[in-house]
């Protein structure tokens, strides 16, 4: 039987979500389902039908990604997946089309995704741009360096305090760091919704509450007493008292033996805080995946930290529209990115040069992995100072 790609109607988004469940192994949720409902966007969600029945999906969410200096315009593409049946014969392929070309005709210069499994995306033209950091650490040798400051006021949080700290706090992060997509009422529902056990406290500082955790405690009493684990699923602080306030608290919970974190910053400042640079035991996991799918808005929608002149030679097999050279000129300011018939500074693929756009992933060593080429004596260096950004980036929110 032929299969059949087009976007849903809105009662045809539970199929889509039933067909995701399949493909990832796992049972169909319904209270799970019905608390992300109001984050779906049917228009946006292509489903690969068979007759009646859904074999593949794809969907995306409407988002403004925070780049370096400023926000643009990003398909946060979500809930993709192929029935166990339907695989290896190319629907993943005519959904990304598809979505692409669509993303395209929105004018959204970026694309983005959490990916199940590395090695799927690359051949659609995505770039590992985001690292994450997940961590455990033991309380009892987890003390603060004398004299970093961790007395702000902490105070738990009833729904209505956290909610609006998850949209304030966030916010204010999200425009000084890269890496973040904006926060509608909807997805702080979902993110509260989906783990409805947490606990929630803030920290109030000058300027209102600076930052809030949202955790779980799982108690547990070994022979030797209590070793409960604290996980933290959100923690989020503007100034660097509301962030060693948050962990001071967070690390000194009582019979809490172990504290994990996941997804957390590269640059996570709390292992600058703690007097034992061992005290967390640290794991790099991949984080957000970037696409650029429209190489001269995205080239000049983000700023560079120095003046930065360079012209990049652009393979793109899969939008082609973006191959070519590209002079970008700009700075702290702002860019611009024109297509040129100069000789190239760099040769590299569109994947390598969106791993590198949020500021995260070095051109250094892209170049020594053998995956950018330097056509220019000192441009590899050039081009990784003009494109590194401090913050570097941190996916927060998963969609
Ligand atoms: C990943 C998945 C969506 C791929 O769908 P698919 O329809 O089989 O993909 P396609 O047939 O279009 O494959 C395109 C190419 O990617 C390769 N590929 C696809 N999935 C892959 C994977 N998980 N690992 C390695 N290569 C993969 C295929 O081998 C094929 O390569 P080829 O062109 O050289 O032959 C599907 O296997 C799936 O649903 N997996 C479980 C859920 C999941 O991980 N979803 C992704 C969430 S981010």
């Amino acid at each position: 039987m032929d299969v059949v790609i087009r976007t849903i109607e809105p009662p045809e988004v539970e199929a889509c979500s039933r067909a995701a469940s399949l493909a990832f192994s796992q049972p169909f949720d319904k209270e799970r389902f019905e608390a992300g409902l109001d984050t779906v966007e049917p228009d946006r969600t292509l489903a690969a039908w068979e007759g009646a029945t859904v074999v593949a999906t794809a969907g995306a969410s409407t988002f403004r990604l925070s780049v370096p200096g400023g926000h643009l315009g990003a398909a946060g593409v979500r809930g993709v997946g192929v029935v166990p049946t339907h695989r290896r014969r190319g629907l993943l392929t005519g959904l990304m089309r598809r979505q692409l070309d669509d993303v395209r005709g929105r004018g959204e210069p970026l694309a983005c995704l959490w990916a199940s499994e590395s090695r799927i995306y690359r051949r659609f033209g995505y770039g590992l741009a985001v690292l994450g950091l997940g961590w455990e650490a033991t309380r009892a040798t987890a003390d603060f360096v004398p004299g970093i400051p961790v007395h702000l006021p902490v105070r738990l949080a009833d729904d209505g305090e956290i909610r609006t700290a998850m949209t304030e706090v966030h916010e204010r992060l999200w425009r000084t760091r890269p890496g973040m997509v904006d926060r509608s009422p909807a997805w702080v529902d979902y993110r509260l919704r989906r783990r409805g056990d947490l606990s929630h406290a803030l920290v109030d500082g000058p300027s209102g509450v600076e930052a809030y955790a949202s955790y779980q405690v799982s108690p547990g009493w070994g022979v030797g007493g209590p070793e409960h684990e604290l996980s933290v699923a959100e923690a989020l602080a503007v100034t660097p008292e509301a962030e060693g306030t948050i962990w001071r608290f967070l690390l000194d919970t009582d019979l809490v033996r172990t504290v994990r974190a996941g997804f957390r910053p590269s640059d996570e400042p709390l292992a600058w805080m703690l007097a034992d640079t061992q005290a967390l035991r640290r794991r790099v996991t991949d984080a957000l995946w970037v696409r650029l799918v429209d190489i001269e808005l995205a080239l000049s929608g983000r700023r560079y930290p120095a003046d930065v002149q360079m012209v990049l030679e652009v393979s793109d097999a899969f939008c082609p529209w973006n191959e070519g050279r590209w002079l970008v000129e700009g700075g702290p300011d702002g860019a611009r990115c024109t297509r040129t018939t100069k000789q190239p500074h760099l040769s590299l693929d569109t994947a390598d040069l969106a791993a590198t756009f949020l500021g995260g992933v070095g051109v250094g060593p892209l170049v020594r992995a053998g995956r950018i080429t330097e056509r220019a004596p000192g441009a590899a260096a050039h081009a990784h100072r003009a494109l590194a950004w401090d913050p570097p980036p941190w996916a927060v929110t998963f969609f």
